[in-house]
């Protein structure tokens, strides 16, 4: 469904093509104060224009519906918007009978017996990454010192990327990448287990997240090559420092008080340039077809802030049911 988190409970709506796309978040603290200005840097950090990234560019201006007043939270749903004013629907008329391969023109045609909005993706749009990024923000002021980083590792496997991409998009095709998130600064014992376990929580959130491939933590997947003398986490203090980290910062399904790591695969935007085959539901035939539309060469560019915003709301949801969970055992 649309709605995630069981304390901080964020429900995201829109279309990339339709009126706006936005996010309620239901059981924010009351007074915490909110500007607009403090969303704007991770508001344009996820938007395009630059080399690589889609030619579609919006003003990206936050509006408060709900849950605001005097410039603090109310305790009441929280409901922040931002519209869709450069839009093209026409481009998207053909993905009506071709869908593309690799989106959800076909999954979601099927699911919603031809009524979903196929302009642009619809629901199933990068754009709604928006919603992530303004419930991020807030999160991440409720997480308060807790800091939470992302950057690109390597895009199509190399580093610096920049002639790869270019050479990419001069062929008409695209790439994906790696990103890696770090959180310092969270304390001990955050996550339920068994199924709210901290890593569950945020491979849940991350993969909601449209194009992802992959998620590991820590060592990841390299552990299983690994003999458990090499991968243990030696504890160094007695605030369960380790000398190294091969856990991501997590046992148990609890942060253990090191630096939380995870990794996360984009795969290459599936709507590329080139000349592409498809079933053409309105003739019957396979043919041969080109997109139109702006997209992302690489969109994995503008995803780092999304998986801080991602990251920021399941530790914000987890802080809350620890904090709930600590109140009632005292
Ligand atoms: C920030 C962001 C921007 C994206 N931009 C595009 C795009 O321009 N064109 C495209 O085809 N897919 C784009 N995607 C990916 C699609 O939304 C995604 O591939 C599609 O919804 C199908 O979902 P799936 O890949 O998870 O199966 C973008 C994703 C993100 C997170």
């Amino acid at each position: 469904m649309n709605s995630f988190g069981t304390l901080f409970k964020v429900q995201i709506f829109g279309e990339s093509h339709g009126e706006a796309i936005g996010v309620v978040i239901d059981g924010l603290p009351a007074g915490l104060s909110l500007r607009k200005e403090e969303f704007s840097n991770d508001l344009a950090r996820r938007k395009g224009g630059a080399t690589g990234t889609t030619s579609r560019v919006e003003e990206e201006q936050i509006e408060f519906l709900s849950g605001l007043f005097n410039g603090k939270s109310t305790g009441t749903p929280l409901t922040a918007i931002v519209h869709n004013r450069n839009t093209t629907p026409l481009d998207y008329e053909l993905h009506q009978s071709i869908p593309r391969p690799g989106h959800a023109d076909f999954t979601a045609k099927i699911k919603h017996h031809g009524n979903n909005d196929y302009r642009g993706g619809g629901h199933h749009s990068g754009r709604l990454t928006i919603a992530l990024i303004m419930a991020g923000v807030v999160a991440k002021k409720l997480l308060g010192a807790i800091s939470i980083h992302s950057e690109i590792l390597h895009i199509g496997g190399v580093k610096p990327w920049d002639s790869s991409l270019q050479k990419a998009m001069e062929e008409g095709d695209s790439l994906g990448g790696v990103i890696e998130c770090r959180v310092k600064g969270l304390p001990v014992g955050i996550g339920e287990p068994f199924f709210n376990s901290i890593e569950s929580m945020i491979a849940h959130i991350v993969f909601s997240i449209p194009g992802i491939r992959g998620i590991e933590f820590g060592d990841g997947f390299k552990a299983a090559e690994m003999k458990g003398s090499a991968h243990n986490d030696p504890i160094i203090s007695s605030d369960g420092t380790t000398s190294r980290n091969g856990a991501g910062g997590i046992n148990g399904g609890f942060s253990n008080g090191n630096e939380l790591v995870f990794r996360t695969a984009i795969k290459p935007t599936c709507s590329i340039g080139k000349e592409q085959e498809s079933y053409n539901f309105a003739t019957g035939n396979i043919e041969k077809f080109t997109i139109k539309g702006r997209h992302d060469a690489c969109f994995a560019l503008r995803t780092p802030v999304v998986i801080e915003a991602a990251t920021a709301i399941a530790l914000a949801d987890l802080m809350m049911l620890a904090s709930a969970a600590d109140t009632l055992s005292r």
